[in-house]
């Protein structure tokens, strides 16, 4: 039974209309954005919700939208456990993480597959803003790559992603840092085959570094947010900074990940920097 049906009666018709029909799920917490005429009904609907899937056991609404440096998405608890504390499987990478505390997103887990699905024999990878780790550890399981550094600014963060490490057995691949990027980066003097950037609307200003530590001919995945028509924006940035930094970039490919907002899209371009 969907959540629109297990609420035909107890919500007015006016009120189901505003009931979105699917809501994200983080190990057993539901996550549900709900509009301002709803906030009235949301134990209502968080008890729905519970009573309808019995693996979920907490429901929490958006209560804004994911901000600031760490993109920490500001939410309400509505039914269930008092807790934002989860453990989250995704290809078969667990994920310990705290909601109230890091930014997540379980509607990225295809593309990170995607990433992963790309990788050669024994490459050298560097994740930028690596948050609790789920791009490196789906990495160190499902590709063949030698070794892949995580940089992560939010100690909170990089809390988990220490603990997920372990729990995924991937200390021998996975190195992780706490720290700015850009203080990081640059000092480690190292060159990468693959650089991922999945820091969208900000991710461009890091461009500079990026392509520094890349090898000539490495592969370089810039995220960002977008409305379709300014796409070949996000290529034009990437080209100029090769340009700038005396290089030269091939597109690969681009290719549209999620959706920021009806009408901006999560894009990530694919490129080759020689
Ligand atoms: C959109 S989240 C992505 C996290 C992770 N890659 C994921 O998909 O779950 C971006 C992350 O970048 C981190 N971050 C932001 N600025 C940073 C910086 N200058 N250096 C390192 N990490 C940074 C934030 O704390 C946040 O965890």
């Amino acid at each position: 039974m969907n959540l629109k049906q297990a609420l035909r009666h107890s919500l007015e018709p006016d009120e189901l209309d505003h009931l979105v029909r699917s809501y994200d799920v983080v190990g057993d917490i539901a996550i549900i954005a709900l509009p301002p005429p709803l906030f009235h009904r949301e134990t209502l609907i968080g008890e729905a919700i519970l009573n309808i899937n019995k693996r979920i056991k907490v429901v929490a609404r958006r209560d804004g939208c994911c901000s600031g440096e760490y993109r920490i998405t500001p939410l309400k608890i509505i039914a269930g456990e008092q807790r934002l504390e989860t453990i989250h499987r995704e290809f078969g990478v667990l994920l310990h993480l705290d909601l109230g505390r890091v930014y997540f997103s379980p509607r990225s887990g295809n593309e990170r597959k995607r990433l992963a699905d790309m990788v050669v024999d024994d490459e050298s990878i560097l994740v930028m803003f690596s948050g609790i780790a789920p791009a490196p550890l789906l990495l160190a399981k499902h590709s063949p790559a030698a070794t892949i550094i995580g940089v992560e600014k939010n100690s909170d963060a990089h809390h988990f992603a220490l603990i997920n490490r372990k729990k995924n057995r991937a200390e021998k691949k996975v190195s992780l840092w706490c720290g700015d990027v850009i203080d990081l980066v640059p000092s480690c003097g190292m060159k990468f085959d693959r650089i991922v950037m999945p820091l969208p609307g900000s991710a461009r200003s890091f461009l500079r570094l990026a392509i520094h530590a890349l090898r000539c001919g490495g592969h370089l995945h810039l995220y960002d947010f977008q409305p379709q028509s300014q796409f070949g924006e996000t290529v034009a940035a990437l080209q100029l900074a090769s340009h700038q930094a005396g290089r030269t970039m091939r597109l690969d490919n681009l290719v549209v990940c999620g959706h920021n907002s009806p009408s901006s899209y999560r894009i990530c371009v694919d490129a080759s920097i020689f």
